[in-house]
């Protein structure tokens, strides 16, 4: 192995997560290593050497807690523990250590808006009487109409239909998401406190930081009567905090009083925003230092493969992280979304969920484009000043999985929106490690989503061989991340045509994609990595490049 991962032991850096290359593990898809299909922590630990040739500088595990999987895991069943199908906290303590000893922090996912229907506090919810404190802890109201058999108010699930259950005394209870997942009331002090009980716990066993799922929904207006809000979408919200569900301003206490537990630990710990605001300046409030410190920005992920839309939102979120003090965040896959080498391979404007229920036919991928453009996305994601989070599967150029049969879907979008979208789990499938041990090396039994044939020839070992893979493209400029990291500033480069992009950082570190059909000339210097081939020393359609100035 190359003696730069040699590293052991984490730098003391409290900013480490500036601009960190995080990487996203999705427990249940990674590596098994106890032969029942379904990924876990020692799998993970396994391949601590896999994540240092990589080059990352953290992983972002998804939740690994108990759980009956009514929503792969983001239904918790108890915060301090690890689901047993996943290993033990002995396991965690391992895989943390390990990753600590390859110079990789890890942070850990938490689920604060909902807990699972099988939370010890939701069972105690049920079997009390209304009006109870331990229905205090949920949000439960009486129905509407005359006897109380219509919801209490038109609010609706993200996951289709009505944001309120019946339960057997007639009262109803708030759920966001699945029926699975009962919303907490986070105007219950109890409900406060144990969260901070619950990022120490953490906090002191090692971990360097949270990420914070559905942050912008914990503050609710319970207020009588309820207000009519008749989108799931938090995007559509005003942008003045006054929305009764979503990026409220009371939320911002909470997180203060987040920041103080975090800020108890030496470094303090970091935490990430899931934040869906309506604009930069309300996202930023999520990011500032006395809130969470940092807020994804999904506007790549959600954007086209266009010049126009990529500067727009490279310039939109730098001036952003200027208001919070917060770094930006880039992220262009994850565990919700299609991947994006399958994105860039479809026509813009594609409705994902119509492209899926037609088993990814309608409209044909095309692969070839989609992972050029996928690259140079990535390498020009890479580039950008601030934190770049990647999701397991990426460093392969996987696709999307558009064909799963419906039989083994598992995602509750599924059966919430009458069979109309299939949902996430295309992206979730378990990786593959080598071309020709059964199930790709995953496990050595049928794993919890089956994976295609074509994962074959981009299994870990097939592209090791290679080195014009992805995943050594993916090594190579994350190496290079390393080495260029420069101050989180970059200038644009004016005179080229508006289909490509140049911005150079400090030190002379130039970024140069091209996203239209002329090919273009590369500036003086050394070019250290390109996202594909060059064609007669220019840079081609759908391709990037890193040149280091001499000047
Ligand atoms: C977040 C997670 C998603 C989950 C939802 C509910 O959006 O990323 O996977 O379904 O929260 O917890």
């Amino acid at each position: 192995m190359n003696a730069e991962f040699h590293q052991t032991g984490l730098s003391p850096d409290a900013d480490w997560w500036r601009q960190a290359a995080v990487y996203q593990i999705y427990p249940r898809s990674f590596a098994d290593s106890n032969a029942d299909g379904l990924g876990d922590l020692p799998g993970i630990t396994a391949k601590a050497s896999y994540l240092q040739s990589l080059g990352i500088e953290a992983v972002w595990l998804s939740p690994f807690y108990p759980s009956a999987l009514a929503d792969g895991g983001y239904d918790v069943d108890d915060y301090r523990d690890v689901d047993p199908r996943l290993g033990t906290l002995e396991d965690f303590d391992g895989l943390l250590a390990a990753l600590h000893h390859a110079g990789i922090r890890l942070i850990v996912d938490i689920v604060p808006n909902h807990s699972s229907n099988r939370h010890v506090w939701f069972r105690e919810a049920l079997a009390a009487p209304p009006g109870s404190a331990a229905r205090e802890r949920y949000i439960f109201r009486d129905g509407t109409g005359p006897d109380g058999s219509q919801p209490p108010s038109d609010w609706l699930s993200h996951f289709g239909g009505s944001a309120w259950t019946q339960v057997a005394d007639g009262q109803w209870y708030l759920h966001l998401f699945s029926p699975e997942q009962p919303d907490f009331n986070w105007d219950n002090p109890e409900v406060r406190e144990d969260f901070l009980g619950t990022l120490r716990f953490w906090s002191d066993r090692g971990v360097d930081g949270f990420r914070v799922d559905v942050a912008h929904g914990m503050a609710k207006d319970l207020s009588e009567p309820l207000r009519s809000r008749p989108t799931p979408d938090p995007r559509i919200t005003p942008d003045d905090g006054t929305d009764p569900l979503f990026d409220r301003d009371d939320v911002h206490r909470i997180f203060a009083e987040w920041r103080k537990v975090l800020n108890e630990y030496d470094p303090p710990r970091a935490a990430v925003a899931e934040a869906w605001a309506p604009t930069a300046p309300r996202r930023a409030l999520y990011a500032r230092p006395t809130g969470l410190g940092q807020a994804f920005n999904f506007d790549l992920l959600e954007a086209n493969w266009e010049p126009e839309t990529f500067g727009t939102i490279i310039a939109t979120n730098l001036a952003e992280a200027g208001l919070s003090g917060a770094s930006s965040t880039w992220v262009l896959s994850s565990h919700d979304v299609v991947r994006h080498a399958s994105r860039y391979g479809l026509p813009p404007g594609v409705d994902f969920q119509a492209w899926l229920l037609s088993g990814g036919s309608s409209p044909a991928e095309d692969r070839n484009v989609g992972l050029a453009r996928a690259r140079a996305a990535t390498l020009l994601m890479l580039a950008l000043p601030g934190s770049s989070y990647l999701y397991q599967g990426e460093e392969l150029g996987l696709f999307e999985v558009a064909d799963l049969p419906e039989s083994v879907l598992q995602d509750p979008i599924w059966a919430r929106t009458g069979q109309r979208e299939k949902g996430r789990d295309g992206c979730r499938v378990p990786l593959p490690w080598t071309a020709d041990a059964p199930f790709f090396g995953f496990s050595t039994t049928q794993p919890h989503l089956p994976q295609p044939a074509w994962f074959g020839p981009l299994s870990v070992a097939s592209q090791d061989a290679d080195p014009g893979s992805t995943l050594q493209f993916y090594r190579r400029a994350l190496r290079l991340r390393r080495k260029l990291r420069s101050a989180e500033t970059l200038s644009w480069v004016q005179g080229h045509r508006p289909d490509v992009l140049h911005f150079v950082r400090p030190g002379g570190w130039h970024s140069i994609s091209n996203f239209g059909p002329e090919p273009v000339a590369l500036p003086e210097g050394e070019v250290v990595i390109t996202s594909g081939p060059l064609v007669k020393g220019t840079l081609p359609v759908d391709t990037a490049a890193w040149v280091i100035a001499d000047s």
